[in-house]
């Protein structure tokens, strides 16, 4: 079961990124191909491309079409550009840390260089690194959490923490697959995810397609098939895991988590060292706040009244006392949280 998945969500080609579109799934799947760091801040911020591991290599890529397309020869006009196409990535979308972290590692390579040309090239092979590097620590990732999967379970998962968020494997799903990978028989219970619907959407075509078993459940089903007897366990994502283990995930997360510990179901966010954020604490994490649209209208077409206020907050904050133990690329990070992310983590 070595080609689960197997096309990759995001790719550097030298000069350009080509990247699935998911705001076309499940219905096409169509990719686009991007020369411009302004047509990937586009894409992120209009989730042609979301997901957090899978925004930070896309935006550390953007970077790289930013090096490639500077017609200067002078290093410190050269690092002017990248910096202003950075300050433009940044400003896409708030609450993954993977966006930074990625921008970050660009950054600082390109500022060690000697030269234009140099950076250049060094910027172009950072990012082919991080592209292989996202798919190698997913499977790491997943391996270390499998053995929490026992034969029969079924696994609540949230949003799409799949192969499409990031370049490819997934980091919740990943452990799925991971689990499937030892011959286990594993089903996934899906929620919708409204409003973005990146549930019944994108986990939900990546599953099909890989035949895992899967059943779709509206968000607000999740209550009554932990009451029920039909949750195992639930497996998360994460845009970011604070130094004090809170965790920061798609909108749902944390009535999931509440709702887990209320039925003594084992709640895991899985996640990448690169979701880690070791210089915050919670309280100082925004939130995103996205558009109306999103929450009046299905897939465009509308549903509430004009006129109605809405509140659209794209993430919630799941608090660590809530949190069974979390999987990452470097093992199993179990509480105490502050002390244990520290000791793994940094
Ligand atoms: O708004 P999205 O679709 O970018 O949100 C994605 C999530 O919340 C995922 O669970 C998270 O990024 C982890 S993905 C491995």
């Amino acid at each position: 079961m070595d080609n689960f998945f197997s096309i990759r969500t995001v790719t550097w080609e030298g000069d350009a990124v080509r990247m699935i579109d998911q705001s076309a799934l499940p219905i096409k799947l169509t990719y686009v191909r991007y020369t411009r760091s302004e047509q990937i801040a586009d894409a992120i911020r209009s989730m042609v491309v979301r997901g957090a591991p899978a925004i930070g290599v896309a935006a550390a890529m953007g970077l790289a079409l930013a090096a490639a397309r500077s017609r200067t020869t002078r290093l410190p006009d050269f690092m002017k550009e990248m910096e202003a196409a950075a300050s433009l990535l940044r400003g896409t979308r708030p609450t993954a840390v993977n966006l930074f972290w990625g921008i970050d590692r660009v950054m600082s390579v390109a500022a060690s260089a000697s030269t234009v040309q140099s950076a250049r090239e060094a910027v172009s092979s950072e990012v082919k690194a991080m592209e292989e590097e996202d798919f190698q620590v997913n499977k790491r990732l997943g391996r270390n959490g499998a053995d929490l999967i026992k034969n029969g379970d079924t696994v609540l998962t949230q949003c799409n923490a799949g192969a499409l968020a990031t370049v490819g494997y997934g980091t919740a799903l990943g452990v799925v697959r991971a689990a499937v990978e030892q011959g286990k028989l594993v089903k996934v219970l899906v929620p919708e995810t409204r409003p973005a619907l990146q549930g019944a959407r994108l986990t939900a075509f990546e599953l099909v397609r890989d035949r895992i078993a899967c059943t779709l459940i509206s968000d607000t089903a999740v209550g009554l098939m932990m009451s029920r007897g039909r949750v195992d366990c639930a497996i998360v994502g994460a845009d970011r895991i604070t130094k004090d283990g809170y965790v920061f995930n798609k909108i749902g997360t944390y009535q999931e988590a509440v709702l887990a510990k209320r039925h003594g179901i084992p709640f895991y966010p899985a996640a990448p060292r690169s979701s880690f954020d070791l210089e915050r604490t919670y309280d100082r994490v925004t939130i995103e706040e996205r558009g109306a649209e999103e929450v009046v209208e299905i897939r465009g077409r509308r549903i509430a009244p004009k006129g109605i206020p809405v509140a659209n907050p794209a993430f919630d904050m799941t608090p660590p006392e809530l949190v069974t133990a979390m999987i990452t690329d470097r093992g199993l990070v179990k509480p105490p949280y502050d002390e244990n992310i520290a000791r793994l983590i940094a």
